[in-house]
């Protein structure tokens, strides 16, 4: 099975639980993929990822925005809009699916991979470090073996 997004430090913002949360949208994004595209598997399932990964991401937007309301982060107002805008479009791909309308195809996993890594790099980096120079945990990028043994 491949993945169609894989997880690096790269996408990394620094603060744990918004790494947690996007490693566990990842993970769904890839089994959405696998299921749908790979495996062929029954319509019900595919669908069930998929309402699984709405889910998911809003709980994520949540939380991004309970953390922009704490600690007062003026941009919150535009980021919060963008996560609306975004919240509409996938909902919307999603009542399609329900009613038969789209399938679950390339196209379709290659535009929320598109989403997935342009709110992780461009919009959250933006915000991470506002959150983090006040006290949000930061979470170091674990060094891999290799590293450790050979330094690096
Ligand atoms: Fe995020």
């Amino acid at each position: 099975m491949r993945d169609v997004i894989t997880w690096s430090d790269e996408l990394s913002v620094g603060i744990e639980e918004i790494d947690t949360q996007h490693k566990g949208l990842i993970e769904m994004l890839n089994r959405l993929y696998q299921n749908a595209i790979e495996a062929q598997s029954d319509i019900e399932t595919v669908k069930e990822i998929l309402r699984e990964l709405v889910e998911y991401t809003i709980v994520h937007f949540a939380t991004e925005e309970s953390l922009f309301r704490i600690f007062k982060y003026p941009d919150t107002e535009a980021h919060t809009r963008q996560h609306n805008e975004l919240k509409e479009q996938v909902q919307e791909i999603v009542e399609k699916v329900e009613r038969g309308e789209q399938t679950v195809n390339m196209e379709l996993i290659h535009f929320l991979r598109k989403w997935l890594r342009h709110h992780i790099m461009m919009s959250d980096k933006k915000f991470a470090p506002f959150l983090t120079e006040r006290g949000v945990q930061h979470s170091k990028p674990r060094k891999s073996l290799a590293a450790k043994l050979f330094g690096g």
